[in-house]
C-alpha cells in the first residue's frame, strides 16, 4: 500500500511519551503539506515487519527513540557520516530510493548551544558529563565544529575513556584538547576552565535527583553556562542550583526542538517553522 500524503512518525517502545507528533503535525499544517505524523509503537521483534511497510511505501520517514536507535541500523541501506560516527540513528528517510539513517541529536544540541552563546565554539572549554549515546552524539558534533577544549566526565571511567578513544579515531587530523576527568574529583572540585557544562545523563529525570552531590556547581566559574538534556522537568535540580549560583542555564527541551527541526527538513526538504514547533513542544511538556 503506498500513500500519496506524507506519512511520518516516531518508532519506539514505549513511544506514547514522545512529544514529536505534537510538534510535527502543526508544522506540516503550517506549511500546507498534506501529511500525518504518528506514534508507532514497535516492539523489537516487530522492527523487520515495520521496515517492510516502509519499503512498500506506506510510511515515508520516521524518527527513532528508545530502544531502537542502534537496532534499526541493519534494516537501512546507508548511514550518513553523522549516524556512522555516532553509531545510532534518530531519523530515517528515503533519498534516491535508498533508506537512509541519519542522526540529528548532536547537531540539534549544538544548535541549541549556539543559540545561547556569543563566543564561537572554538574559544570554549566544555565539560560533558556522561558517556552514553547522547554524550557520543553531542561530543561528536562539538568536535566537528572545532570546540576549543572538551573534558569528559563519567561515573564509569573505563567507559569514559573508551568514548575519548573513539572520538580521537574519528578526528585524527584535528588538533584539539580532549581529556577525561574522574567522577569523584570532578564532583568535588568542578572545573575552573569550564565555559559550558552539559549533563548528558538521565540524572535529575522526573524530579528524582540521584546526583551524589551538586557541590561542583558552586565551583564552576561565574560565567559558565550549565545545560541539561533532561527535558522533564524543565528546571532540573542541576539547573536550579546553577541559577542559584548566578550561572546561565539551557533547558533540555531546546535539544528536543532542534533535533526535530533538522529531522523535519530531511523529511520535507523545507525549512521547519521553528516558532510553531517550539510552542507545540512547550505546551506538550507542561500538559
Ligand atoms: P543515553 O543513550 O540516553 O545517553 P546510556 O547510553 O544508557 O543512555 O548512557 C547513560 C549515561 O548516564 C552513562 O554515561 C551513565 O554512566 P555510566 O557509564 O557510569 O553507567 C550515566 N548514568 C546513568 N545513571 C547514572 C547514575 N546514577 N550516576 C552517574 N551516571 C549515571
Amino acid at each position: 500500500m503506498t500513500s500519496s500524503t506524507l506519512q511520518l512518525g516516531v518508532i519506539g517502545d514505549p513511544v506514547d511519551q514522545s512529544p514529536s507528533p505534537a510538534m510535527f503535525n502543526p508544522a506540516l499544517q503550517e506549511l500546507g503539506i498534506a501529511g500525518d505524523y504518528k506514534h508507532y509503537h514497535v516492539k523489537p521483534a516487530d522492527l523487520e515487519s515495520f521496515f517492510r511497510r516502509m519499503r512498500a511505501g506506506e510510511i515515508h520517514g520516521v524518527n527513532v527513540t528508545i530502544p531502537h536507535k542502534q537496532a534499526v541500523i541493519p534494516f537501512l541501506d546507508e548511514l550518513t557520516p553523522e549516524a556512522k560516527a555516532i553509531g545510532a540513528v534518530n531519523t530515517i528517510y528515503f533519498e534516491n530510493e535508498k533508506l537512509m539513517g541519519h542522526n540529528t541529536d548532536g547537531a540539534g544540541y549544538v544548535q541549541s548551544l549556539k543559540n545561547h552563546l556569543e563566543e564561537p565554539l572554538e574559544e570554549l572549554g566544555v565539560v560533558v558529563v556522561g558517556a552514553g549515546g547522547a554524550s557520543r552524539a553531542i561530543c561528536y558534533n562539538l568536535l566537528k565544529e572545532d570546540v576549543g577544549e572538551l573534558l569528559l566526565v563519567n561515573r564509569d571511567a573505563q567507559k569514559g575513556l573508551a568514548l575519548v578513544e573513539h572520538l580521537r579515531t574519528l578526528f585524527p587530523a584535528q588538533s584539539f584538547s580532549l581529556s577525561q576527568q574522574n567522577w569523584e574529583p570532578f564532583l568535588q572540585n568542578g572545573w575552573a576552565l569550564a565555559d559550558v557544562l552539559i549533563n548528558t545523563t538521565s540524572l535529575g529525570l522526573k524530579n528524582e535527583n540521584p546526583w551524589p552531590t551538586l557541590d561542583f556547581v558552586a565551583k564552576l566559574p561565574k560565567h559558565c553556562t550549565v545545560s541539561d538534556i533532561v527535558a522533564n522537568p524543565r528546571e532540573t535540580q542541576l539547573l536550579n542550583d546553577a541559577k542559584s549560583s548566578g550561572l546561565r542555564t539551557i533547558e533540555g527541551w531546546e535539544m528536543l526542538l532542534n533535533q526535530a527541526l533538522l529531522a523535519f527538513e530531511k523529511f520535507t526538504q523545507k525549512k521547519a517553522p521553528a516558532p510553531i514547533m517550539e510552542q507545540a513542544l512547550l505546551k506538550s511538556l507542561t500538559s
